[in-house]
């Protein structure tokens, strides 16, 4: 799908505010290594991952739906917007609060966001992007005219801490931001997005029980059947195929060459994954966002965080190009284009 293609509109959107959050806890490469067969150092070399944060989930301060709401309490004071002003919580997340109520609308209800209508989007480790996306629609339809869009997750719950091919990665943060309406030819504004999935590929990274097809039984937790399993290989492959993909669709379609890019911010799941993707792209590792050293694979959170961070460190000014660039579980993909 290409909104670079799409019928034109009288609006477009643009990203007017962003922010983060993370639990307090660090854990450390050490710890973990302790209690799995590892090392800090065969972590460091195949991921790049140094620590993770871990929520306490006996702290309400740390549920996904509280991280998600201080994430956005700094994306609004950013915007100078007020929580009444939003018309639409998009919420991406595949480790919510409760299966229902949505955890958008915990967000709606600790925000007083009164006046937005609240819903949650699974796409996994793509989830921002893919609401992002549909913040766009949204605005440039006509019909929101600010919109909040969060990627927040606790994955720590849906880990596998026995499993040390998979738990090395994930950790746990929030990410936010406020898209609000401009003038068509705005010149800070969403470019384009492309997104795509390929359900064909489910069996490389799920979390089999504890939905209605497989309700979660004594023997199913024993085998650890509600926590993540991943084929760490084979997506590391198609990871790598697809980012550098979407990245070139994303840069083909308006017209720019990849060189163009002043940011590039692909999804953080494995340091050898992103050098992998700029290697491919013949792009500059000094112009590629990078916190999974810090934050491990953080899922739909990895990009609004990384965002974030950059736009209040200075890295990220407006007039500048910044590529977004994703895959998850579902498989799911998408690349969006902003001029900042
Ligand atoms: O948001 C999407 C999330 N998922 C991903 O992006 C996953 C992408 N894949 C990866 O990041 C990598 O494939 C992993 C980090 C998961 C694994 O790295 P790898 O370089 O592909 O390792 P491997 O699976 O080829 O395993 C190499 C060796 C194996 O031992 P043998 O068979 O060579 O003796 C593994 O058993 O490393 C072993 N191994 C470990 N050793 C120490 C696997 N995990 C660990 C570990 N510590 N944590």
């Amino acid at each position: 799908m290409s909104p670079a293609t799409a019928p034109s509109s009288p609006y477009s959107s643009r990203i007017v505010g962003t922010g983060s959050a993370f639990p307090h806890r660090r854990l450390t490469n050490d710890e973990l290594a302790a209690k799995i067969d590892s090392s800090d150092e065969w972590i460091r070399e195949r991921t790049g991952i140094a620590e993770r944060r871990i929520s306490d989930p006996s702290n309400p301060a740390e549920y996904n739906s509280s991280l998600g709401l201080e994430a956005a309490l700094k994306a609004l004071e950013m915007a100078g917007k007020k929580p009444e002003d939003i018309d639409q919580i998009l919420y991406a997340t595949c480790s919510g609060d409760t299966i229902i109520p949505s955890t958008a609308c915990w967000l709606q209800s600790k925000l007083g966001a009164t006046k937005a209508w609240a819903v949650d989007l699974n796409a996994a480790c793509s989830g921002f992007l893919y609401a992002l996306s549909t913040a766009d629609m949204f605005i440039r339809s006509g019909q929101s005219r600010t919109v909040l869009v969060v990627g927040a997750e606790v994955l720590s719950a849906n880990v596998n801490w026995e499993d040390r091919t998979s738990c090395i990665l994930f950790g746990d943060g929030a990410g936010a931001a406020i898209v609000e309406r401009a003038p068509a030819d705005s010149s800070s504004r969403i470019l384009s997005s492309h997104l795509e999935s390929d359900g064909s590929l489910w069996e490389l990274l799920l979390i089999p029980a504890g939905g209605t097809k497989a309700p979660v039984t004594h023997e199913g937790l024993d085998q650890h059947q509600n926590k993540i399993q991943m084929k760490g290989k084979e997506v590391f492959k198609v990871a790598v195929r697809t980012l550098a993909d979407f990245a070139v669709r994303a840069v083909e379609s308006n017209g720019l060459k990849v060189s163009d890019i002043d940011w590039f911010v692909p999804h953080q799941a494995n340091l050898r994954i992103i050098e992998a993707v700029a290697n491919r792209l013949d792009f500059p590792m000094e112009k590629v966002l990078v916190n999974v050293d810090r934050y491990g694979n953080t899922s739909s959170a990895t990009v609004p965080t990384m965002l974030d961070e950059a736009v209040r460190d200075g890295r990220i000014r407006p007039g500048q190009l910044v590529l977004m660039d994703v895959f998850g579980a579902g498989l799911t993909y998408g690349s969006v284009l902003v001029r900042w």
